[in-house]
């Protein structure tokens, strides 16, 4: 059955969108018929990975329609690229209707080896550049469209709300975009522009394939998960469809969605 198409010509920017949850979300949004631009790192470990999206896009189209998506490559820890970004997407689709600040870093360490280097890299992708991107897309929604509104997702963490032993420099900054996008949803409701905050609970991707493919510690991790399974990539794409849609969600601002198969409510 086909999908109903619920982000027609909405015009849409993610984050870290080659690859993992963000990857899926860009995906989706443009199977339900929006206009998709999509932020990457850059350099030529990306140039396999562009070409990969650009071929699962193009499949998602239409024939003969006309390219409905864009990748631009920033360094989303630097105060000029989320503006840079939005600045691209609106010269490309004219507007920004939706942003998923999703870019992020979670590298493994215990808590007394820690160096500066690592936890200055986590804060400053993982909430530095989820504050610039997230400034850059509502200064546009507020100050340049006409009528101003929007909604901004922030990918978050269920380590927004649990520690991890061995992420004591990645949780906070996770808690830290769930706070960003609380006190963003009170700043910018005045222009209509709706701020919410997805949690992933342990989704297979890049970010967790070495710790996940230690089987015992997969083994544990899955018993602890009501559903009784990790989640994929594309178990976040459904709600941030739902939040991305006014017709769905236009009174939710300011709320946190666990996406963990029940994990949450399952750690005793
Ligand atoms: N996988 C999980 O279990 C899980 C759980 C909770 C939250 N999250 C969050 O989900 C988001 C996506 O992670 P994922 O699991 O899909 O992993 P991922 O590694 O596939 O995705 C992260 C993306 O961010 C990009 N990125 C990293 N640094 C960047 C920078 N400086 N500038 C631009 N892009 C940059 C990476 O290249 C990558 O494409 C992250 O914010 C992560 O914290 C993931």
């Amino acid at each position: 059955m086909a999908t109903p198409q619920l982000l027609v010509g909405k015009v849409c920017g993610i984050t870290g969108g080659l690859t993992g949850i963000g990857r899926a979300i860009a995906l989706e949004y443009l199977r339900h018929g929006a206009k998709v631009a999509v932020n990457h790192l850059g350099g030529t470990n990306d140039d396999a990975l562009v070409e990969a999206f650009h071929k699962d896009a193009t499949d998602i189209l239409l024939p003969g329609e006309e390219r409905r998506f864009i990748t631009v490559a920033g360094d989303i820890s630097k105060p000029e690229t989320g503006a840079n970004f939005v600045a691209k997407i609106v010269e490309t689709f004219g507007r920004l209707d939706v942003f998923v600040s999703n870019a992020g870093v979670c590298q493994f360490a215990e808590f007394l080896d820690i160096e500066p280097a690592l936890l200055d890299q986590t804060v400053n992708i993982n909430l530095c550049g989820a504050f610039y991107a997230t400034q850059a897309a509502g200064r546009q929604m507020a100050l340049q469209q006409s009528p101003p509104g929007g909604s901004i997702i922030g990918i978050s963490s269920i380590s927004a709300l649990v520690g991890g032993g061995q992420q004591c420099h990645y949780c906070p900054t996770k808690a830290g975009v769930l706070s960003l996008i609380q006190s963003t949803a009170v700043a910018l409701g005045k222009y209509n522009i709706r701020c919410n905050a997805l949690l992933p609970g342990t989704i297979r991707t890049q970010l967790n394939d070495v710790d996940m493919s230690d089987e015992k510690k997969r083994a544990y991790m899955e018993g602890r998960i009501p559903l009784g399974r990790l989640g994929a990539p594309k178990d976040l794409a459904g709600p941030a469809v739902f939040l991305a849609s006014d017709q769905l969600s236009g009174y939710v601002t300011g709320a946190q969605l666990l996406v963990d198969g029940g994990l949450f409510v399952n750690l005793q």
